[in-house]
């Protein structure tokens, strides 16, 4: 006899997306299932790089710690090194990841948290074991094979992998978490644009004790440029630091229309000899992969009931490193949603927002991690090492930068260059954290877009605007320091104000859904010693900030308004609508 298992939500995947999907809606107290294909979690590093947003949400969800404690810190991700091999010659560095001076103190200026390095089999542990403490029932060796929708919800046959056999789990929901080969996605037919397999890359994981050659550089990642560097791949040869300096992964390129090559243990070793370029190291190679680099994006996350996340949706190559980072963050985005409609609160159509506001991230963050791959390629041209050539040749041509004379003088100025170009890949602190949605879950205030000052892939411009993450400062309550952001979240809707805001405290507090109110001013239960939140607010103090679950500011009056409680009612009639 076959039973059908229920629940509210049914997850299928339990990588970046599907695992920090399950921790939020566990913690919102929505019940879900996960199923997963395979008998563990990510058995390889993955994707690594964890941005301040990403650290913001998982301090919201109460994990950041734990990232933290296994991570590895900022300051050991400071280079992104260029070089013919670990042990050969260094061709430059730009400094990576907010530790250029300059952008360090954006960093700090940004966020209450610290980007870190935080391995995929690390982090997927820490999403997984949170979500399951919070009511997460999940199933290993649960393979997802299809599902059919109606008006009340879904029907996903999945098949049980131990014991051969296959039963139904019907949900009000299905969110396809199942990553870049999602059969959820094709399924529910969402439109995709863009390609797949743009290039053939493969994964080389290993140990070796490489601390001569990269603890006086400290570097997430050095990059290789040798002979067949160029070939498929991610612009050079890449040796990751997966933990400081004994545990690494290589990215080496194929060529895509050839196939991947056969990946013997004794394919790998050479590949890491290359790249090492020290044969009295002792190495082992621990796995490898191939994969292939993909421009591909969807149109639309949803269809009726089902929601598709990570990439499931948004499928390209590590460059920039956003891949576990938007998943985290398409999840979170959902949640809250998912939360609302199930519970009552909102309209289905709040559901319709997920795409209006992640579509677009996603787009972006496709076109930028390709076109990182692309802009790799003038470091090559600075030394003449785009056009097929004998290795012989590679070397003279990269020898030459240290000659005397004009050309030598114009070929280091050119590397320099192209260099440090690759901040737009390695210091992109705009790309991670000025997103802006615009969807019917935000409410304009009508005020015109000033647009962003500086270049916003690479710089951050906090904003108060609807459809703007709410801004972090510092401030106070008694003798505790925490951030507007700390205010904020948690599964509810927060109004902020300040002196003379009381008329948006009371239609705040008259409001059937749960606002959380938060005052800050001389005398408050919050105050703003530094004058930090002031200067970025952009209300007076009388205004109102309605920041919604996820931390985005979702309505904004600039001053006291004596219609606080219709201007507010509206506000959530709009966002949630009738209910
Ligand atoms: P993800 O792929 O992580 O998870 C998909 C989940 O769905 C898995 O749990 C899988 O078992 C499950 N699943 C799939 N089909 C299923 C089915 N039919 N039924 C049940 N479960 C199913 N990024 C980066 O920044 N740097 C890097 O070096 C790498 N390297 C890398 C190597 C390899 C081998 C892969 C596959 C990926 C990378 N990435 C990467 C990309 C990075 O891992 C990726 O962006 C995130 O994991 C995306 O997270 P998702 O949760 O969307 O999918």
């Amino acid at each position: 006899v076959s039973t059908v298992v229920e629940t509210d939500v049914l997850i299928v995947g339990s990588g970046p997306a599907g695992a920090s999907a399950a921790l939020a809606l566990s913690t919102y107290g929505v019940p879900n299932i996960v199923v997963t294909r395979y008998a563990g979690l990510a058995d390889t590093p993955r994707a690594h790089i964890t941005n301040q947003r990403t650290m913001e949400v998982l301090r919201d969800l109460g994990v950041e710690q734990d990232v933290v404690a296994q991570a590895t810190p900022q300051h050991l991700m400071g280079n992104t090194t260029f070089c013919t091999s670990l042990a050969g010659e260094e061709l430059g560095r730009v400094r990576s990841w907010g530790n250029d001076p300059l952008v360090q103190a954006a960093h700090e200026l940004a966020s209450p948290t610290r980007m870190c390095d935080m391995p995929q089999h690390l982090m997927e542990p820490v999403l997984v074991n949170a979500a399951v403490a919070r009511g997460t029932r999940l199933r290993f060796e649960t393979e997802y094979l299809s599902h059919s929708q109606d008006a009340d919800g879904v029907t996903a046959t999945v098949r049980d992998r131990l014991r051969g056999d296959t039963y139904e789990i019907r949900a009000k929901y299905l969110i396809g978490a199942d990553g870049g080969r999602s059969k959820v996605a094709a399924d529910a037919g969402l439109p995709m644009g863009g390609q797949m397999g743009v290039a053939g890359s493969i994964n080389i994981v290993f140990e070796a004790d490489l601390t001569r050659y990269t603890a006086h550089r400290p570097s997430t990642l050095y990059w290789v440029l040798a002979p067949g560097a160029t070939v498929g791949g991610i612009g050079a040869g890449l040796v990751r630091c997966v933990r400081p300096w004994t545990e690494w992964l290589i990215v080496w390129g194929y060529d895509v229309t050839a196939g991947a090559p056969d990946l013997t243990t004794e394919y790998a070793e050479e590949i890491v000899r290359g790249l090492v370029g020290d044969d009295r190291i002792p190495v082992t190679v621990k796995s490898s992969s191939a994969w292939t680099v993909n421009e591909m994006y969807a149109e639309r996350y949803s269809n009726g009931r089902v929601f598709c996340a990570g990439d499931a949706v948004h499928r390209h190559p590590p460059s920039n490193g956003l891949g576990s980072n938007t998943s985290i963050q398409d999840a979170y985005n959902l949640a809250w949603k998912l939360k609302l409609v199930l519970d009552g609160t909102a309209h289905p159509r709040l559901l319709d927002s997920y795409t209006a506001e992640r579509a677009p991230v996603g787009r972006q963050i496709v076109t930028r991690a390709n076109q990182s791959i692309r802009e790799t390629a003038p470091v090559f041209e600075a030394l003449d090492g785009l056009s097929p050539q004998t290795p012989e040749q590679l070397w003279a041509n990269i020898a030459a930068r240290k000659d005397t004379g004009e050309a030598a003088e114009k070929q280091r100025a050119a590397l320099r260059e192209a260099i440090a170009f690759k901040v737009y890949e390695f210091n992109a602190h705009g790309v991670d954290l000025n997103q802006r949605y615009a969807s019917d879950a935000i409410v304009p205030d009508g005020t015109p877009d000033p647009g962003f000052a500086r270049d916003p892939e690479l710089h951050h411009q906090p904003s108060s605007r609807p459809g703007a993450r709410l801004p972090h400062a510092w401030i106070t309550s008694g003798t505790r320091t925490l951030s507007t952001l700390d205010t904020v979240a948690q599964g509810r809707f927060t109004l902020l104000t300040g002196i003379g805001g009381e008329a948006w405290v009371r239609a705040a507090e008259a409001q059937e859904l749960e606002i959380a109110t938060v005052v800050i001013g001389p005398g408050q239960e919050y105050e703003d010693p530094y004058g930090d939140w002031a200067r970025l607010s952009e209300i007076s103090d009388a205004g109102a900030l309605l920041v919604r679950p996820d931390g985005f500011v979702a309505f904004r009056h600039a001053s006291a308004a004596p219609d606080a409680g219709e201007l507010l009612a509206d506000a959530l009639r709009r966002i949630l609508g009738p209910a």
